[in-house]
């Protein structure tokens, strides 16, 4: 029995050498004596209200896999969105330099000619785009100019439509998420089989929605087809512009100066009692988005408007109510403003400005905001409260401490009234800015979808290892049990001989 025992210890003992000589083949080679190469990228965010550069970085060799692109840095300097220097020679581009700044030292140095850089340009400069084309094409030269000062790969600065935006912000949702291709076992990229995650976006000028659907998108305009690893994705997406967090509050006001007659003073329902402001008429009437309501007579852009909160949670749901449109649809169905929607269905995930008004939510009434009940029950109790008392419970968010109410309350009515969420599909909504270490935008699935980064078709197999290592795979899991398996069977049949002739004796 002892003897037996010790005849198969013999190949057992050779695989666990096998297996651990493995283990120190591979693990230094891919760490230590050869630090893998990494490839960067480089995304500028300019959207409406400011500017983002986010950097990425991937291992050169494996391109094709999802959740291989990670986030290396990011930087956001201070100072408004390109847009906003319009007219100031120079401002737009100078206004990227300490983030380009910031790239040269990021990237290695021998990495920077090949590292490609994107500037996408967002809802701000749709608007611009609008109101001026040749300023809008005179701030994009200019960026243009500004990034090509520098040796990386320039590859153009351009506006994204809203279907761009939209599409590219689930592209980056369901990547870092790992929904597309999932790393498995010893280098094989498999579909997860997972459903995908839609996406809510909401930005300074303008908001964004997309899901997959298996519904019948009545409006081709919102259709966007994609095939990725394999797999075709039919989305659903819809950029609302004028819904954006900057623009909504602008047309908030104008809608109750309109409806208050145009006098020099005007009651705000959804900013704080105690709180109170002064500003320029013409700063209110200055967007593509406002312009309509521009007083038709004695207009005066210099004359002062004075603005006073008087913190009224129905009077601000009534106003902020009507500047959406929920009548009149040309399909078999709407979000608002004669806009087609597909039922939502599945989980989604609301960054950029959502998480920011969420967290407030969260943290300063103590809901957990996870029902259309609950964000209305926070809505109203952050309506309810003066300025005095805002700034006791969150001190450091001061400057925006009066927009809390407005953005809360639109959040409830877009959620609810215009997509369509309820008690059953609200609480699938998580509320996040960043997945992994990146941050969650658009930036990342632009960069992935103009590069080769992501692929249309199925990757298939692919060697994460060298190819010394695979030999030594081969070797440990064909070879050696096989080698194992000849031994232990020569061993039993001598030992079966021995026992014959033993017998025999
Ligand atoms: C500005 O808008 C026009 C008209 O919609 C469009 O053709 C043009 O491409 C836009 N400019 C840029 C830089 O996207
Ligand atoms: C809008 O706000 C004004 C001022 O508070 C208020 O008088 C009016 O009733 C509100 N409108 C609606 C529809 O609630
Ligand atoms: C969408 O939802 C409504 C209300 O929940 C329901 O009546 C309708 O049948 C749904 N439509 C589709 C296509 O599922
Ligand atoms: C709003 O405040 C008033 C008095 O300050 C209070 O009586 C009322 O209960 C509050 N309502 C909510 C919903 O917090
Ligand atoms: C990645 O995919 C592209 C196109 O699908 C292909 O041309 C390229 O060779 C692939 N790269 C690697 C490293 O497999």
């Amino acid at each position: 029995m002892a003897k037996q025992r010790r005849y198969i210890f013999a190949p057992v003992a050779l695989v666990l050498f096998g297996i651990v000589a493995i283990f120190l083949l591979t693990i230094p080679t891919e760490d230590l004596t050869e630090p893998p190469e990494c490839m960067y990228g480089i995304v500028l965010d300019a959207g409406s209200s400011h500017t983002a550069m986010y950097i990425y970085k991937w291992p050169a060799d494996k391109q094709n896999g999802t959740g291989v692109v990670t986030q290396h840095s990011e930087c956001h300097p201070k100072g408004g969105g390109i847009s906003s220097y319009v007219g100031q020679q120079g401002a737009a581009g100078r206004s990227l330099q300490v983030c380009l700044d910031q790239a040269m030292q990021d990237i290695p140095r021998a990495r920077h000619h090949l590292t490609p850089v994107y500037l996408g340009a967002t809802a701000g400069m749709r608007l611009l785009n609008i109101s001026s084309p040749v300023q809008s094409a005179q701030v994009l030269q200019e960026v243009g100019h500004k990034i090509q000062s520098y040796p990386f790969n320039y590859q153009g600065a351009a506006i994204l439509s809203g279907q761009e935006e939209g599409a590219y912000g689930w592209v980056t949702v369901n990547y870092l998420l790992e929904n597309f291709i999932k790393y498995g076992f010893v280098g094989r990229w498999l579909s997860p089989g997972r459903q995908t995650v839609g996406a809510l976006d909401f930005g300074g000028a303008s908001t964004q929605i997309t899901f997959v659907t298996k519904d019948e998108v009545e409006d081709e305009r919102d259709r966007m087809k994609l095939r990725l690893y394999g797999h075709d994705y039919s989305l659903y997406t819809h950029s609302f512009l004028c819904y954006g967090r900057d623009q909504v509050l602008k047309r908030l006001l104008a809608h109750l100066v309109t409806a208050q007659g145009h006098t020099g003073t005007v009651a705000h329902p959804c900013f704080p009692a105690g709180y109170s402001v002064t500003m320029k008429l013409g700063t209110l009437f200055d967007s593509p988005c406002t312009v309509a309501q521009t007083p038709s007579y004695s207009y005066n852009p210099q004359a002062t408007l004075s603005v006073k909160g008087t913190g009224d949670y129905d009077h601000c749901l009534g106003n902020i109510t009507e500047i959406f449109s929920f009548h009149s649809c040309p399909f078999s169905q709407c979000s608002f403003d004669k806009v087609f929607q597909p039922n939502v269905s599945g989980s989604f995930m609301a960054f950029s400005a959502f998480f920011y008004i969420h967290q407030f939510l969260q943290t300063t009434t103590g809901i957990p905001v996870t029902t259309p009940a609950q964000l209305e029950e926070a809505a109203h109790s952050i309506c309810n409260m003066s300025i005095n008392e805002m700034l006791v419970l969150a001190p450091d968010q001061e400057p925006r401490l009066q927009d809390f109410c407005a953005a809360s309350v639109f959040t409830k009515v877009l959620f609810t009234r215009g997509y369509g969420f309820d008690e059953i599909s609200f609480p699938h909504i998580s509320f996040q800015k960043k997945a992994g270490d990146a941050s969650v935008g658009w930036a990342l699935g632009y960069m992935l979808s103009l590069s080769s980064l992501l692929p249309g078709e199925s990757v298939g197999l692919r060697k994460a290892l060298k190819p010394g290592a695979w030999a030594a795979l081969l070797f440990l899991f064909v070879l050696l049990p096989a080698t194992a398996l000849m031994y232990a069977s020569l061993q039993a049949c001598r030992r079966k001989k021995k026992g014959s002739s033993d017998t025999a004796s």
